[in-house]
């Protein structure tokens, strides 16, 4: 059986979650890491036992060795990282956002295409036994038509405008870092809404603070979401259906219990324990992706990323929060070709 080598762009908290999620992914082998510093390329290599450590992310792109390239760089650089990765050929998971808007997603897509290699948004609350659960019950009807799905990601950052999340050049704010769950979880599972609303609370570096959006889809069924990086909400997700009821526990994004509530009050557990620390599971469905030849996911296919992806851009022209030197690119041209 092939053993896969992976390298990692950045060395940050997600790139450290990954280095201890692939230890329980099979087939697969943390074999470089790519940081802007060699110092810091050398610290992580030691600290997780990696072969190689470089000091640009082009040099790690450019090793024959490597199979995979993991994306844990700040948003901005998402869709510059992807292009240079896949132009060398390699496989690509790269963090959510999948990149800025629509129109660079679209262009990682056609270089995928292109360069027949794998490509998925890390978006890894999709492959979680909890949430895969949710989607088999709900898609088999079993709580019924949804009527209602609420669902919010709030943390409270103290300012710092340096931070990634207060700062725009970073491509900052609440929305595309942490609204994009919710959001997400409501595109899973009632699709593509008819129409939506939204409002942000504008920060002095010019991204959201709070942003509240809701979705609305046929008859009178309604998305209520929201997000914030200056308030810790309750991190909550519940979806009422005509028959059933579905609650997440708290941090609902993250490997946490899940239960269904008949309308007769029963309560029943849906999931078992996981395993790892849940970045495994996105992980081992892009090897059995590989393993099959594939270079998409159904899970997380690229029509998925898509409309997670075009909604964000128009939530975004909702509130007027434009990123420059990525938004003169936001909107396609009339006639400009769609790849999907
Ligand atoms: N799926 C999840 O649960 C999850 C959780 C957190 C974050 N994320 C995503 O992962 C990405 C990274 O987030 P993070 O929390 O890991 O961020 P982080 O801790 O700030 O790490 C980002 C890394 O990117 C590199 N980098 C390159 N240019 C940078 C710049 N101008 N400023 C700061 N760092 C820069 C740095 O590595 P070097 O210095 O070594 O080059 C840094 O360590 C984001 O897109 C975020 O949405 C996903």
């Amino acid at each position: 059986m092939k053993t896969y080598n992976w390298g990692i762009l950045g060395t940050g908290f997600i790139a450290r979650k990954m280095a201890e999620a692939l230890l329980f992914v099979p087939q697969s082998k943390l074999y470089a890491v790519g940081s802007r510093n060699m110092d810091t390329a050398k610290a992580f290599a030691g600290q997780y036992n990696v072969e190689k450590g470089y000091d640009s992310y082009d040099a790690l792109a450019r090793d024959p060795n490597i199979d995979i390239v993991y994306i844990a760089t700040p948003h901005n650089l998402h869709y510059e990282n992807t292009m240079m990765s896949l132009d060398h050929g390699k496989h690509v998971l790269c963090e959510k956002p999948f990149a800025v808007n629509g129109r660079e997603v679209r262009a990682m897509i056609n270089m995928a295409m292109e360069k027949n290699c794998f490509l998925m948004e890390a978006m890894w609350t999709r492959f979680l036994p909890g949430l895969i659960k949710v989607k088999e019950l709900v898609d088999s009807g079993r709580i019924g038509r949804i009527r209602l799905l609420t669902a919010d990601f709030g943390i409270h950052l103290p300012f710092d405008p340096n931070h990634r999340l207060y700062n725009k050049k970073l491509i900052g704010g609440s929305l595309l870092d942490l609204g994009i769950y919710p959001l997400f979880l409501s595109l899973l599972l009632l699709g593509k809404p008819k129409n939506s609303k939204a409002m942000a609370g504008m920060g002095t570096t010019g991204v959201d603070h709070n942003c509240s959006f809701t979705l609305g889809y046929d008859n009178d069924t309604l998305a209520v979401l929201y997000s914030s990086i200056v308030a810790k909400t309750d991190i909550m997700a519940s979806i009422y259906g005509e028959n059933g009821t579905i609650v997440f526990d708290n941090w609902w994004y993250m490997p946490v219990p899940v239960k269904l509530i008949t309308p007769d009050g029963k309560e029943e557990y849906l999931n078992r324990k996981s395993v790892g620390n849940g970045y495994n599971y996105e992980a081992t469905e892009l090897i059995q992706c590989l393993e099959k030849g594939k270079i998409q996911s159904d899970l997380m296919s690229w029509e998925n990323s898509l409309l997670l992806i075009d909604t964000l851009d128009a939530i975004r022209k909702e509130i007027g929060l434009v990123y420059e030197g990525h938004d003169d690119v936001l909107w396609l041209k009339p006639g400009e070709q769609r790849f999907l």
